[in-house]
């Protein structure tokens, strides 16, 4: 596309982590191939997680739903057929897209109904790491969502093999559902003084999932990744639980960050990297020979998600227990992550503040002291950058996503920051986000903590005066 992707690719060459790159990339989509449509089944179905089978929320009886694919500067074409007994949406987590594609109940579409369909096509702009959910209260801790791979025609990067990493917490059908732990949440004041982690200052999440997953697979069973010694490997790695921060590792590798939600930035090499809800990391990994503990641990939660990378068949089966010098070792930070310089913004014509609140029942969440149901909104025009202050005055980190943008983070120390559109934000922290106002529409602007979201959490970013609110 242009000088600064082959600096990337250079870049990495030099390191010795990648010293021996494979100069093969992965074949990817010709572009030329008409788009199908992809059938996404919103059903029932029973899943089998660890040792035990439980009835839940799913993309075609699949967790996660079925992997899309598309083609940068492709289209994307899935008919969502909504047989749950409840509306819903399909949102396209990430994606610059067509706002009336958003999936944004009462936003941008009315929810489907059961028995309903709804078609989604919308060009997928940019490469990257993406996923979709369902955006109707809280479904997404349910089993409704899947991945959203975007790939790039001119592949910059040499590697031999990709896998995607995605990370879930679980609860539904165990300790009843999403629904009733967010009524037991509403239903009390107090937040767990246990769920307590140091990288997210303090208290760090609402509850405990009993199961923490990849690829839907709990470690008593866990996904098996399998590959060759010596090759290099893309993990796509995805957050798409409710209520967790995952810290994630390899035993015996480092990572060579590549991307982060999508986008790449100057690469550098990390022993682990924590992953909010809603971000998302690219990494590349030189698979040394052995069976390797790829480990996601739930953030504050004494738990983790789990899976194996083998290349060898000889190699004995690491426990999921073990464990790793990786996880306090180097881990990535905001600071560290820049965009390529194609990717940088324009500097802010001004500036508004978003306050993170907290309202005293402790289970309210505001954005400028207003709730989802009577929103904040901030209101722009078209083709100016705002800088967004957001500040978290309440107790509670929390991993902030805007739809349809991708803003550019300012951290204090790294001059440029990365391209994201999720970012975490620490108790009494104050961090700015720029935002280029290039895709007109009224977008949600919310907290990607589910329970958050669904206690308030939830504001809008919109182009022009506002617009009467679409009726549910
Ligand atoms: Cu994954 Cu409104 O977002
Ligand atoms: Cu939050």
């Amino acid at each position: 596309m242009n000088g600064s992707y082959g600096q990337v690719s250079r870049r990495l060459f030099v390191t010795g982590l990648f010293a021996t790159a494979a100069t093969a990339a992965l074949p990817v989509g010709t572009g030329a191939a008409r788009p199908r449509t992809q059938v996404l089944r919103a059903k029932p179905a029973k899943v089998s997680i660890g040792a035990r089978t439980v009835s839940t929320w799913t993309y075609d009886g699949r967790l996660p739903g079925p992997r899309i694919e598309a083609t940068a500067g492709g289209v994307v074409r899935a008919r969502l057929v909504n047989d749950l007994p409840a509306a819903t949406t399909v949102h396209w987590h990430g994606i610059r897209l067509d706002a009336r594609m958003d999936g944004a109940p009462g936003y941008t579409q009315k929810p489907v109904p059961p028995g309903g369909t709804f078609d989604y096509a919308f060009t997928t702009p940019d490469p990257g790491t993406y996923f979709y959910h369902s955006h109707v209260g809280m479904q997404n801790d349910r089993g409704l969502y899947g991945t959203l791979i975007v790939t790039d025609p001119h592949e910059p990067l040499g590697y031999d093999q990709e896998f995607t990493v995605v990370l879930d917490d679980w609860l539904d059908g165990m300790i009843g559902t999403p629904d009733d732990a967010l009524r037991r949440l509403n239903a009390s004041t107090a937040h767990d003084d246990t769920l307590r982690s140091d990288l997210l200052g303090g208290v760090t999440a609402e509850l405990r999932h009993p199961y923490y997953l990849v690829n839907g697979r709990a470690a008593e069973a866990p996904e098996v990744f399998e590959s060759k010694p010596g090759r290099l490997v893309r993990l796509r790695i995805i957050n798409a639980a409710a209520d967790t921060a995952f810290r994630v590792a390899l035993g015996g590798h480092r990572l060579g960050v590549t991307h982060t939600d999508g986008f790449p930035c100057a690469p550098l090499t990390v022993d682990t990297i924590l992953i909010g809800m809603g971000e998302r990391y690219d990494v590349l990994v030189r698979l040394g020979d052995g069976a390797f503990p790829l480990v996601a641990e739930a953030e504050g939660k004494g738990a983790r998600a789990f899976a194996i990378v083998r290349t060898s068949r000889k190699a004995g089966a690491p426990r999921s227990g073990v464990r790793l010098s990786e996880l306090s070792g180097r881990r990535l930070t905001y600071a560290d992550l820049n965009a390529r310089r194609a990717d940088r913004l324009p500097r802010p014509s001004r500036s508004v503040t978003v306050t993170l609140g907290m309202r005293p029942s402790g289970n309210e969440w505001t954005m400028n002291d207003r709730l989802a149901a009577d929103p904040m909104r901030l209101r722009v025009e078209r083709g100016e950058t705002i800088r967004i202050v957001l500040d978290n005055q309440s107790p509670m980190w929390h991993p902030m996503h805007l739809h349809g943008h991708t803003f550019q983070v300012r951290t204090s120390s790294g001059p440029q920051g990365p391209r994201k559109d999720t970012v975490n934000v620490l108790p009494r922290e104050r961090l700015n986000i720029d935002v280029h106002a290039d895709n007109p529409g009224e977008w949600m602007f919310h907290c990607h903590n589910l329970y958050h979201q669904e206690q308030g959490m939830m504001g809008t970013l919109g182009y022009g005066p506002a617009k009467r609110a679409m009726k549910h």
